[in-house]
């Protein structure tokens, strides 16, 4: 256990414990949980054994329902409610075609939190999740859509930097912080993208955040049922390693996505390339080149995960990764985190031990 700053049996109690528990009070009273941390939903990764092992350590583990049918959503929420009895969220897709069955579903399981991803949700949704009982968190990429959100009854939010892995926005998780924790005082805030040890997470909750949320530190988690070759691609990478997909050109826009390099990012840049080709010839129309680029990484992300192709996969990956060393049992990834946000609150000059 070296290189962390704590031992992972290391008593985590005290002063510094407390302050910490402080810190993130309103976080755990909103999760109803023991540590102030979303195990942020990975498509395909967290599942049933991913998001009970994260409520079973005691942080809060989230569904990725991703492109599942209802009748899916409802057998892997009754199979997580089978695997731990601690409180777990679902995320859904709001550009989802059944959104509204996803969400009935939810509510009619008695999921206490659903998070509503990929998109700015319509206050429709946000209405009937809340009608049904239960909180809406959704994702505010800027202070003027997080006042937006909070107006349509939005319960919490999450501020994700352009670190994080998976679909990412442009600004970092450091400048979001700044923008928009201090103003946001009216809900919890949980912050996202690039944390990948506890030092981070008690400098964001010093800063106004209710808790935060993780998602690439959790992807070699012994539960984690991803691939043990995509847990491998992991465990080599450093931080330079995670990029963003880039745009050839601005005719043909490209959904920004962190992701470890690899062939199918090659391979994606010279597609790019013949499509636009292809177009310039008058081979395709607009329309068409624009599917064939955006068809490239479809179903990417599960031949990765799942299957293990890590060649010719999506490698989706924060910067966080160069920050995962090894596979290790969630509870201890949730121990070491939580045991260097102590240490650090233990170390600040005039902290609560001076
Ligand atoms: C492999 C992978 C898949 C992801 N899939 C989703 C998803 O389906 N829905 C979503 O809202 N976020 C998704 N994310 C983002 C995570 O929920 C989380 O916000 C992000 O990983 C946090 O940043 P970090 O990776 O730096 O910890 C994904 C991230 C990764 C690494």
């Amino acid at each position: 256990m070296e290189g962390n700053g704590v031992s992972a049996t290391q008593d985590v109690t005290g002063d510094s414990r407390g302050h910490l528990d402080g810190l993130w009070a309103a976080g755990k009273a909103f999760l109803g949980c023991e540590y102030a941390i979303l195990g942020g939903a990975m498509s395909w990764v967290s599942e049933r054994n991913l998001v009970s092992a994260v409520s079973n350590a005691g942080g809060f583990g989230v569904i990725a329902s991703g492109s599942m049918t209802p009748d899916l959503l409802e057998v892997e929420i009754r199979a997580t409610r089978a695997l731990t009895g601690k409180p777990f969220g679902v995320n859904l897709i709001t550009m989802h075609p059944r959104l509204d069955d996803l969400i009935s579903v939810c509510l009619a399981e008695n999921v206490g939190h659903i998070v509503l991803a990929g998109g700015l949700p319509s206050s429709a949704s946000i209405r009937r999740v809340k009608d049904g009982g239960a909180r809406v968190i959704c994702f505010a990429p800027a202070v003027v859509l997080a006042k937006k959100l909070v107006r349509s009854g939005v319960d919490a939010l999450v501020i994700e930097g352009t670190e994080a892995g998976g679909h990412i926005g442009p600004v970092s998780t450091s400048v979001l912080a700044q923008e928009v924790l201090p103003v946001m005082r009216d809900v919890p805030v949980f912050v996202a993208g690039g944390i990948g040890r506890g030092e981070a997470i008690a400098s964001f909750l010093e800063m106004g955040a209710a808790g935060v949320q993780i998602g690439t530190r959790l992807v070699c988690a012994t539960e984690s049922i991803a691939h043990p070759a995509f847990k491998r691609a992991f465990v080599k990478a450093s931080a330079r390693d995670a990029v963003p997909t880039v745009q050839l050109d601005p005719r043909f826009p490209v959904i920004p996505v962190r992701a470890l390099v690899n062939k199918g990012t090659e391979l994606f840049m010279e597609t790019q390339r013949a499509v636009i080709e292809r177009f310039r010839a008058g081979e395709l129309d607009q329309k068409e080149a624009q599917l064939e680029i955006e068809h490239f990484w479809a179903g990417a992300l599960r031949r990765a995960v799942i299957d293990g192709d890590v060649d010719h996969g999506s490698l989706m990956a924060g910067q966080s990764v160069g920050m995962v060393t090894r596979e290790q049992p969630v509870a201890e990834i949730l121990q070491e985190l939580v045991g260097q946000a102590v240490s650090a609150l233990e170390n600040r000059v005039g902290g609560p031990n001076i």
